[in-house]
């Protein structure tokens, strides 16, 4: 019997959400789950030096070598079987994943998406632009949504959703950090947390 699920992050930058994964792991905040993996289609994503700090194995498939997405995907589908993984945590993961590569997850990968979904979603909608298009739309609440994945971008269903203030004077970077350090970094690890001890149940 599986005592714990073996998570992969998959990120393209900075990876302060992979940290707050980690750091939650660490303070036994994650009790059904282990950071087992982290991929990047990044070669130069700070994510990869927090994984190495934290001793977890990488892999990289760099868009810009590996300029084929069906290839980077399998090669990716590939590392995630070798590492036996058992849930998909997209963490700032910059490539919208095909259909084909949803469906071998199902059920099994979440993303965290920097507004409440079905605000300032979809295609187009990643990163500050996310922030730029909060402000230019003049809303007062922002926030953050974990889904899981599937063939429609940023559509699956919603686990956890974490409301945040937009304030007067807020830029993009400002507003970008609020959120976060408010709702995304808070959470992200609460939804692995969760979604491993549901897949435990069922495994
Ligand atoms: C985070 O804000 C994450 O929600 C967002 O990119 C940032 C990555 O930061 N993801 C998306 O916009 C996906 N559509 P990080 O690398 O420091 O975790």
């Amino acid at each position: 019997m599986l005592n714990k699920i073996r998570v992969a992050v998959l990120c393209s930058g900075g990876g302060t959400n992979l940290q707050a994964i980690l750091d939650a792991q660490t303070a036994g905040k994650i009790a059904s789950g282990e950071v087992a993996l982290v991929v990047s289609d990044n070669a130069g994503a700070y994510a990869l030096e927090r994984a190495k700090g934290a001793g977890v194995a990488t892999a990289v498939f760099d868009r810009r070598e590996v300029r084929d997405r069906t290839q980077r995907e399998q090669a990716i589908l590939g590392a995630l079987r070798q590492h036996k993984i058992g849930l998909v945590v997209l963490a700032g993961f910059m490539t919208i994943l095909s259909e084909a590569f949803t469906r071998e997850y199902e059920g099994r990968m979440i993303n965290i998406h920097p507004s409440l979904i079905p605000s300032f979603c979809g295609p187009g909608f990643y990163g500050l632009k996310v922030h730029e298009a909060a402000l230019a739309r003049g809303v007062k609440v922002t926030g953050a949504t974990v889904h899981y994945v599937n063939e429609v971008c940023d559509g699956g269903p919603i686990i956890l959703q974490k409301a945040v203030a937009v304030e007067e004077g807020d830029t993009p970077e400002t507003l970008q950090k609020r959120v976060m350090r408010q709702a995304e970094w808070q959470i992200l690890p609460q939804a692995v947390e969760l979604v491993c001890k549901a897949l435990l149940k069922k495994a």
